[in-house]
C-alpha cells in the first residue's frame, strides 16, 4: 500500500467506500483491489489459531489447520501471571503470522456473571481488574508480532441463552464498575487493533447499533483509534450500525447498496461511511502483511503450553500432603477416569482449535511411574451406563496405594451457544468416586471443566483436589508434572467456587426472559457478593494451595499523590520447597456515601521464593483504585476519607491491613435547591455562603439534639425554606444566585 489511507479514501466512489464496511468474505476484512489493497485474513482465537482452509463456517464445525492449543482463558487467568499470558500472546501472534492471519479474534474479557454461562471457558474472571490485566497482557503479546488483536465481545455479553436477541439491562454504575473496566483497561493500555461488538443488545439497543457504546464511550472517552468489527452475524441493520460507529460487518451479507442508498437519500451522512472506510484502510496500513515464509516452532510452543498449563492448575485441597506423589517411590498408582486418556482440554464452538499434538495424563503418568501405574476408564464420556467399567475401576483402586481420578464435565455439557442449567458433575462419576474412596481413601481428584462445578457434595471423598479447568493440548503432561511435583500448582482461583447454585449472585435474574435479562445483582458479582454478605463459599476467589507455605507481613503504604499509594509487602516461604505465591491487594472503602462491595481487587503480584526466603513485593495503587462511578455526575469520583488496604492470599485470607486517609478528587458535587443542608455544608463554595444565615437562625439553637440535627441535615434546602426552618425562600434564592456565580467562576 503506497498511498496513504487518506489519499486512497479520496480516490474512492461512495460504492467502494460502502464496500469497505463489510467483510470481503467470511474470514477477510475487505480491501480495495483498485488501490492495490488486498483483503486481510482474520481467524479465531482466543487460545489458539482456528484458521480454516477456505471460506468455511464460524461455529467450529469445519476443520482447521493444526495450531497449538494453549490453555483457554479460564485456566490462563488462574495463573495470575501476566508475563506468561503475554508470552502466550506472542506465540499466538507468531502462529497467526505463519498462517497468513493478520488479526486474531481475541481476547474475550467478558465478566463471568454466573458460573452457568456456557462460554465462561473463553473468559478470564468474575473480576474486572484481573480480566483487564490479563486481556492487556494478551493483546501486548499478540500485537508485538505485528498481528492485530480483537477485543471481544463488547459489551455485557455474559450469557449464551438467546445471545443474539437478549437485552442485557444493566444500570450505569454496574456497567462502569463491573462490565466495562476490563475493556477500558485493554483499550487504554494495550491499544488493540480492533474491538468486536457483541451479539446482544445493551439496555435495549443492539451493541452493533449502539452509538453511545461504539462511539461516545469507546472512541471519544477511551480514545480508541482502531477498527470496530461486528461479531459474526451481530448486525441487524447496516445503516444504523454504520451510524453508530461500527466499521466492518462480518460476515458480509451483500447489502452494501443499503449503505449507498441511505447516503443518497440523506438518512446517513457520507462522513460516517468515510470514517468507517478510513479506519479499514488505516488497519491495512498499520498491520504488516505476514511474510510468506513466516514459521513457528511447534515443539517450542508445545513446551510453552505445557509450562503454562502447570501454572494454571489450582490445587484446592491437599490433606496430609498427599500430593505431590513421590516420583521415585514404590507406591502403585491407579489412574481412573476416561479423561485421563481422552482429555478434555478446550471448549466447544468458535474457539475450538485443532491441536498440533495432544498429551494425555495417562501417558505422562505412565512415563513418570512406569509399571506402578494401572488404568481403568471408570465411565463413558457420553454418560451411557456401563456398570462393568465402574466395577473394574474400583478393583483397580483397591489394588493401589493411591487412586487418581480424572473427573469433569463431558464435552457436551458446555459450549458456546448454550448455557448450563446446573453446577453438578455427572452422577455416574460421583458414584464412582464414592465407591473408589471406600476402597482407597488415598484419593486424588483431577478436574477438567470449563466453568465452575460444585464440590461440596463430594469433596469429602477426595483427599486432594486439583482443579485443572481446561488446560490445552499439553494439559495431560502438565498435570503429571504437577502430580509428581516437577512443577508446582501455582494457580489461584479467578472465580469463586460457591457452595450451591442458589448462592450465586445472579441466580434470581438469570437468564431472564422475553429477550431481556436484568442484572439485578448490580455490582455484587462474584466475591463482591459473597464477601459483602459474608456468605460461606466452597473456595474463595484468589484461593489456591501450593506445595509449600507462606507468610505475609511488613505491609507499608506510602502516599504517592493525593489518592494513590505505593504498597510494599514481605512474603516468606515458610516451607521446605521452592514455591510461588500470589499476593492480592483489595481496597475497602471505610467511609462512603454510596454502597460499595466490602472490598475489591486492585493489585496483585506473583513471586517465587526458595525455602526460608523472604521477598519484597511492591505494587502501586492509582487513583482509580479508590474511585466509584457517580451516576449523578457521570464521572469517576473519589471521596475524601478513610480507606483500608488489605493484603492477602485470597479474598477470604487477608493477612495484613492498613488504613489510610485519601484526599478525594476535590471536585465538589454540584448543588441545587433540592440538595440537602448537609450537602450544602460539605460544599467548599456553598458552605461559607450558608454559614452566616445559620449562625443567625433558630435552626442552630442550643437545644438542637443530635437526632434533630441529623433529620434537618438530611432535608433539602428548598423544603427547609418552604417550612421556614432557618431560611426563607427569598434568602434561598439569593443564596443560590451567589453560589452559582461563585461555582461558575471556580470551574
Ligand atoms: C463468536 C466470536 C467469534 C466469531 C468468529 C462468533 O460466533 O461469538 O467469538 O470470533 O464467531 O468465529
Amino acid at each position: 500500500m503506497n498511498a496513504t489511507p487518506a489519499e486512497i479514501l479520496r480516490s474512492l466512489t461512495l460504492a467502494q467506500k460502502a464496500s469497505l464496511t463489510s467483510g470481503a468474505d467470511y474470514w477477510h476484512i475487505p480491501g480495495i483491489d483498485e488501490a492495490g489493497v488486498p483483503p486481510m485474513r482474520v481467524a479465531d482465537g482466543p487460545h489458539g489459531l482456528r484458521r480454516q482452509p477456505g471460506d468455511a463456517d464460524a461455529i467450529g464445525i469445519g476443520e482447521s489447520l493444526p495450531a497449538t492449543c494453549f490453555p483457554p482463558a479460564v485456566a490462563l487467568a488462574s495463573s495470575w501471571d501476566l508475563d506468561l499470558i503475554r508470552r502466550i500472546g506472542e506465540a499466538l501472534g507468531a502462529e497467526a503470522r505463519a498462517a497468513q492471519v493478520s488479526v486474531l479474534l481475541g481476547p474475550g474479557v467478558n465478566i463471568k456473571r454466573t458460573p452457568l454461562c456456557g462460554r465462561n471457558f473463553e473468559y478470564f474472571s468474575e473480576d474486572p481488574f484481573l480480566s483487564g490485566r490479563a486481556g492487556a497482557a494478551y493483546v501486548h503479546g499478540v500485537q508485538s508480532q505485528g498481528v492485530g488483536a480483537s477485543l471481544k465481545h463488547f459489551a455485557a455479553n455474559n450469557q449464551e441463552t438467546d445471545r443474539i436477541r437478549i437485552s442485557a439491562d444493566v444500570d450505569e454504575r454496574t456497567l462502569r464498575e463491573i462490565y466495562l473496566p476490563a475493556f477500558e483497561h485493554v483499550v487504554r493500555d494495550a491499544r488493540p487493533a480492533t474491538v468486536m461488538c457483541s451479539y446482544n443488545r445493551l439496555n435495549g439497543t443492539h451493541a452493533s447499533e449502539n452509538h453511545w457504546l461504539l462511539t461516545t464511550l469507546l472512541r471519544d472517552e477511551w480514545g480508541f483509534e482502531g477498527l470496530v468489527v461486528s461479531d459474526w452475524g451481530a448486525v441487524a441493520d447496516r445503516v444504523r450500525s454504520v451510524a453508530a460507529g461500527l466499521d466492518v460487518q462480518m460476515p458480509p451479507t451483500r447489502t452494501d447498496h443499503l449503505v449507498v442508498e441511505a447516503v443518497q437519500d440523506g438518512r446517513l451522512a457520507e462522513d460516517q461511511v468515510d470514517a468507517a472506510a478510513r479506519r479499514v484502510l488505516e488497519l491495512h496500513a498499520a498491520l504488516p502483511r505476514p511474510a510468506a515464509d513466516a514459521r513457528f516452532d511447534p515443539d517450542e510452543h508445545h513446551r510453552l503450553a505445557r509450562a503454562a498449563a502447570a501454572s494454571c492448575a489450582v490445587l484446592l485441597k491437599n490433606e496430609s500432603g498427599l500430593l505431590p506423589l513421590d516420583p521415585s517411590g514404590t507406591a502403585r498408582i491407579a489412574v481412573i477416569g476416561e479423561f485421563a486418556r481422552t482429555p478434555r482440554y478446550q471448549g466447544a464452538g468458535s474457539s475450538q482449535v485443532r491441536p498440533t499434538r495432544l498429551d494425555t495424563a495417562l501417558d505422562a503418568i505412565t512415563a513418570a511411574a512406569g509399571d506402578r501405574v494401572t488404568f481403568a476408564p471408570g465411565f463413558t464420556l457420553d454418560g451411557s451406563p456401563v456398570p462393568a467399567l465402574a466395577a473394574e475401576a474400583v478393583e483397580t483402586a483397591r489394588n493401589a496405594e493411591v487412586a487418581v481420578l480424572f473427573l469433569g464435565l463431558p464435552p457436551a455439557a458446555e459450549s458456546e451457544g448454550l448455557d448450563r442449567t446446573h453446577l453438578d458433575l455427572p452422577a455416574d462419576q460421583l458414584a464412582l468416586l464414592a465407591a473408589v474412596h471406600e476402597v482407597n481413601p488415598h484419593t486424588v481428584v483431577v478436574l477438567s471443566n470449563g466453568a465452575v462445578v460444585s464440590v461440596s457434595e463430594w469433596q469429602h471423598n477426595a483427599r486432594a483436589i486439583l482443579e485443572g479447568w481446561l488446560l490445552g493440548q499439553a494439559g495431560g503432561s502438565a498435570t503429571a508434572d504437577v502430580l509428581f511435583g516437577h512443577a508446582e500448582p501455582t494457580g489461584r482461583l479467578a472465580e469463586t467456587i460457591p457452595l450451591r447454585l442458589e448462592d450465586t449472585p445472579a441466580h434470581l435474574y438469570f437468564p431472564g426472559g422475553e429477550q431481556h435479562v436484568r442484572y439485578g445483582e448490580g455490582l455484587y458479582v462474584g466475591y463482591r457478593h459473597y464477601d459483602t454478605l459474608e456468605k460461606p463459599v466452597a473456595y474463595p476467589f484468589g484461593f489456591g494451595l501450593g506445595y509449600t507455605t507462606f507468610e505475609l507481613g511488613g505491609l507499608t503504604v506510602t502516599p504517592a499523590g493525593d489518592n494513590a499509594f505505593d504498597v510494599t509487602l514481605q512474603v516468606t516461604n515458610t516451607g521446605a520447597r521452592t514455591g510461588t505465591q500470589t499476593v492480592q491487594i483489595y481496597v475497602h472503602d471505610v467511609e462512603s456515601s454510596l454502597d460499595r462491595p466490602v472490598h475489591e481487587l486492585k493489585g496483585f503480584a506473583k513471586t517465587t521464593l526458595a525455602p526460608g526466603e523472604t521477598g519484597r513485593v511492591g505494587l502501586h495503587l492509582d487513583e482509580r483504585a479508590f474511585a466509584f462511578w457517580s451516576v449523578a455526575e457521570h464521572r469517576w469520583k473519589i471521596e475524601a476519607g478513610l480507606v483500608e488496604i488489605r493484603a492477602g492470599f485470597s479474598s477470604r485470607d487477608i493477612r495484613a491491613r492498613h488504613r489510610a486517609e485519601i484526599a478525594g478528587d476535590r471536585v465538589p458535587t454540584p448543588l441545587d435547591a433540592m440538595s440537602t443542608l448537609d450537602e450544602w455544608l460539605a460544599h467548599p463554595v456553598a458552605a461559607p455562603l450558608l454559614r452566616p444565615f445559620l449562625s443567625q437562625s433558630a435552626l442552630w439553637s442550643a437545644d438542637l439534639t443530635p437526632t434533630r440535627r441529623k433529620i434537618i441535615g438530611a432535608m433539602p434546602m428548598a423544603k427547609l425554606a418552604t417550612f421556614g426552618v432557618g431560611i426563607s425562600p427569598a434568602q434561598l434564592a439569593d443564596l443560590m444566585r451567589h453560589y452559582r456565580a461563585q461555582a461558575d467562576a471556580a470551574s
